[in-house]
């Protein structure tokens, strides 16, 4: 495992500009695309079907996003981009050993968690999802369980060693309650590390995104959607941390990171990540836009479908030199 520490970590929230190459182009190879297929050998009852991609039933009312094989390769790629941001490190936490148990909050493909069940033979790892989207084999060390973290959750207080909680924001309504769960059952010592993104605007450094940019209009559907549901999608990294300290943790640091869209920057390494964003957010616009906007935001297909047609549109022609900034926030509970 490399253990070297990414150059571009900031402990502070502002990291300098990225900067562009001097034609930003869009020569993307359409044919490079993955696609995917569906499995045949799962139970068609426990799904939902719309706008041609598959939702679990599990999730309906509480998680808007896919389930499907095209959806699990898109979390699957966000994991490769963490790993590459983070130089292949799984965290931005400092751990001196195994940590006992380990618990991954809303653990997706359960990817992340057999991950660091791997590099951590001595930790028992539980990855917990609302949807059973994760793989029916697993290591000795690390199981899944099926359970919703916005009820009471039903481990022992003072249990675990660390907790792990990436990409929940569009999904967790009641942050202060979800954190408070978190300081309840994590053991005196235990550190934990969210890792959120700022959800409410695209950024952008040297004026390339116009006022009247699909960017915009993409994240205001979705900000003024997820209110109608009682999510806050304007939270930053400020604000996980001072959540995070009222629920009694300390040590809360940050760690930011720039994370552009599509190839446009010159740094090497950015680059590396923006290529894999790009993957990312040609499915993942529709992901996070479609069924929120047409079932809770009062959109109809159509214009659902053109905001997010229009942003891919505009992140595939590169012109536009945006960002979004992703946080690792880490704290520890006191002894
Ligand atoms: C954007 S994905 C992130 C997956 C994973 N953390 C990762 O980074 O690869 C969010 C996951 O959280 C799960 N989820 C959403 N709301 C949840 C809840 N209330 N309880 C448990 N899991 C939840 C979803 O089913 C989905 O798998």
């Amino acid at each position: 495992m490399a253990t070297n520490v990414p150059e571009a970590v900031a402990n502070d929230l502002n990291p300098g500009p990225i900067e562009a190459e001097d034609a930003a182009t869009s020569d993307w190879d359409e044919e490079s695309i993955a696609s995917s297929t569906q499995s045949l050998t799962e139970s068609i009852l426990d799904h939902i079907y719309q706008g041609g991609r598959r939702y679990h039933r599990k999730s309906k009312e509480q998680y808007f996003l896919p389930s499907d094989d095209t959806e699990q390769d898109r979390l699957d790629m966000i994991h490769e981009m963490h790993l590459e941001l983070l130089n292949r490190r799984l965290t931005m936490t400092k751990l001196t050993e195994d940590p006992g148990n380990v618990l991954d909050c809303g653990c997706g493909t359960g990817i992340w968690a057999l991950d660091f069940g791997n590099e951590h033979p001595g930790s028992q790892v539980v990855g917990l999802d609302l949807a059973p989207i994760q793989p029916g084999w697993t290591a000795p060390n690390v199981k899944f369980e099926l359970d919703d973290l916005e009820k009471e959750w039903t481990y022992a207080p003072n249990h675990f060693n660390f907790i792990h909680s990436r990409h929940l924001a569009v999904s967790i309504k009641d942050w202060p309650k979800y954190l408070r769960q978190m300081y309840y059952h994590a053991a005196p010592g235990a550190n934990i590390e969210v890792v959120e993104y700022n959800m409410d605007k695209m950024l952008c450094d040297d004026g390339t995104m116009p006022e009247n940019s699909a960017y915009h209009t993409y994240t205001d559907a979705l900000q003024s959607s997820l209110q109608k549901l009682g999510i806050d999608g304007g939270y930053h990294a400020t604000d996980y941390k001072r959540m995070m300290q009222e629920a009694g943790f300390v040590d809360v640091n940050i760690y930011a990171f720039k994370i552009p869209i599509g190839i446009w920057t010159r740094n090497p390494k950015l680059k590396k990540i923006g290529f894999i964003f790009y993957h990312i957010a040609t499915t993942g616009a529709e992901a996070h836009a479609y069924s929120l906007l047409t079932n809770v935001g009062g959109y109809s297909v159509e214009n659902a479908r053109k905001i997010i047609d229009d942003v891919v549109a505009t992140f595939k022609r590169a012109k536009e030199h945006v960002y979004y900034m992703e946080y690792y926030i880490t704290g520890r509970k006191p002894k």
